[in-house]
């Protein structure tokens, strides 16, 4: 067959986790769909989308995955990560404490998955300045000492928040 019929189909999953209510599915639907929700309910289960990525002139399939915050509302854990090779650990720069939850997050990141997973840290909700609690260096400072990528998006206006997405395939890549 033709070269064109050759083509290789590239297909990442990359996982959203990240404490409740800090953004996750809405950067996600913003990210798909060019949608947000102003009044979103918690995430029970688990969803997914599949999103065509263009890098360099190829098409890339992320399989991106979401589910709940909240413990209560998710599914078997380790199903969730495997298999991903990427991953947005989103926290709400509004709510110190989900800046402070990050390192469970990223335990239980490892614990489930490959040491490479591709991991970019996401400070969401940027367009609240005024009610800021975690300042863009404490982030940055974080993602360095734990060696990841690290971006602040917001989902309402949404700055950002494809390169974070595309960070994190274009590094997989
Ligand atoms: P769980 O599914 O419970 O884990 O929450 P989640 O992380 O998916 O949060 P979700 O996307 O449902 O958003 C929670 C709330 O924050 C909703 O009311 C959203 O409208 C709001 N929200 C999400 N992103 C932003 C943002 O960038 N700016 C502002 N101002 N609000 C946001
Ligand atoms: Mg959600």
């Amino acid at each position: 067959c033709s070269e064109e019929e050759q083509t290789e189909d590239y297909l990442f999953k990359i996982v959203l986790i990240g404490d409740s209510a800090v953004g996750k599915s809405n950067l996600l639907a913003r990210f798909a769909r060019d949608e947000f929700y102003p009044n979103s309910k918690s995430t029970i289960g688990v969803e997914f989308q599949t999103q065509k990525i263009d890098i360099n002139g190829k098409e890339i399939k992320a399989q991106i995955w979401d589910t709940a915050g909240q413990e209560r509302f998710r599914a078997v854990t380790s199903a969730y990560y495997r298999g991903a090779v990427g991953a947005l650990l989103v926290y709400d720069i509004s709510r110190h404490q989900t800046f402070e939850n990050v390192g469970r997050w990223l335990n239980e990141l490892h614990t489930h998955s490959d040491m490479n997973v591709v991991t970019i840290l996401v400070g969401n909700k940027t367009d609240l300045k005024d009610a800021r609690e975690v300042t863009t260096a404490e982030g940055k400072s974080l993602a360095e000492a734990q060696g990841l990528f690290f971006i602040e998006t917001s989902a309402l206006d949404s700055s950002n928040v494809s390169s974070a997405f595309r960070t994190v395939v274009e590094e997989i890549y």
